[in-house]
């Protein structure tokens, strides 16, 4: 299967897409990078490695990344929209995590699968930015990165303008789009948001869930619940279930054939005011005004493409 390097900041939709990422036979995760954002560092190595262990993958190293981002401001959580430690009303103890400063860990796995690596990043760039300031010519040999990040023509979730992974650390951003240039595929949230699962769908695979009795499968249901709740009242005119956004990026790794993607320069915006962190694309195809790197931006995707590799994954996974 594609070997992905996994990084994220391990909230519900987080959850979803590592899950995803193990049941699927095309995807082979190689490595976890657990970051501060939707929770803070902590809490996302513990999901992470309870994660591992009811889903009997030991065997994939946990990696620590970022505690907070290069911008010197201190990370803003999400526990409305993610539960209070990121597994929405399933408390676990709070008791510190041990081994989390071993973001080493990384280059022995990126200098064994280098051209062969998919890097998903669905969280904060931050990890991802220090990868590329401290080893670019390693990072350099990576085949790809699928990020979840940005938005175009379209509103924000943090501000008018910013979507949350870009808003939390737009300095991250910047390094990681100058740097990985020509290898990015960006799935902003103008296309994530319409990668809902519709309650129906959770209720098709509940009937299969109850039969099987997996720890994951009773989480699944109780994170899937509190993060629709959360989406309703927060935009009460949204209908047919919430967006599962980092979800809809790991699916996409499996088939990027069912994506739409438009080659766009791409630029953040860094400077302090409304606009901070915003993604600006050059949409107007002009060849003499492109001064700012390329990447291909998903425009669209095939959503019941979407939903069936969501319940077929699902159903023969747990
Ligand atoms: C992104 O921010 C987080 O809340 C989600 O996990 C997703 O990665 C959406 O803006
Ligand atoms: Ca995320």
């Amino acid at each position: 299967g594609e070997k992905v390097l996994f990084f994220g900041d391990f909230g519900i939709d987080d959850i979803f897409a590592l899950l995803y990422a193990f049941y699927s036979v095309e995807i082979d995760v190689i490595g976890i990078v657990a970051d501060y954002g939707n929770v803070a560092k902590h809490d996302a190595v513990r999901n992470a490695r309870y994660l591992d262990e009811i889903c009997k993958e030991a065997s994939i190293p946990i990696i620590g990344g970022a505690e907070m981002p290069l911008t010197g401001r201190k990370p803003k959580f999400y526990p409305k929209i993610h539960g209070l430690g990121g597994l929405g009303p399933i408390n676990m103890p709070k008791t510190p995590v041990s081994n989390v400063e071993n973001i080493y860990e990384i280059i022995p796995l990126i200098e064994k699968y280098g051209e062969q690596l998919t890097i998903v990043s669905v969280g904060r760039l931050t990890s991802l930015a220090a990868a590329f300031i401290f080893f670019p010519s390693l990072m350099k040999t990576i085949k790809q990165f699928y990020i979840m990040g940005g938005a175009f023509n379209f509103p924000g979730n943090v501000t008018p303008v910013a979507e949350a992974n870009i808003y939390g650390d737009p300095f991250a951003a910047n390094v990681v789009f100058t740097y990985a240039s020509a290898k990015i595929n960006i799935f902003p949230l103008n296309v994530t948001q319409k990668a809902t699962i519709p309650p129906q769908i959770m209720d098709y695979l509940g009937i299969a869930f109850e039969e099987n009795g997996k720890e994951a499968v009773n989480m699944l249901k109780l994170m899937y619940d509190f993060y629709s709740q959360a989406y309703k009242k927060m935009i009460p005119s949204m209908i047919g279930g919430a967006p599962f956004h980092d979800l809809l990026v790991m699916w996409a790794v499996e088939k990027p054939e069912n994506v739409k993607f438009k080659e766009v320069p791409v630029k953040v915006i860094t400077t302090s005011g409304a606009g901070y962190g915003q993604t600006i694309g050059d949409f107007r195809k002009r060849v003499d005004t492109v001064d700012y790197p390329i990447h291909r931006v998903a425009s669209d995707f095939n959503y019941a493409s979407y939903i069936n590799s969501f319940v077929e994954t699902f159903m023969t996974g747990i």
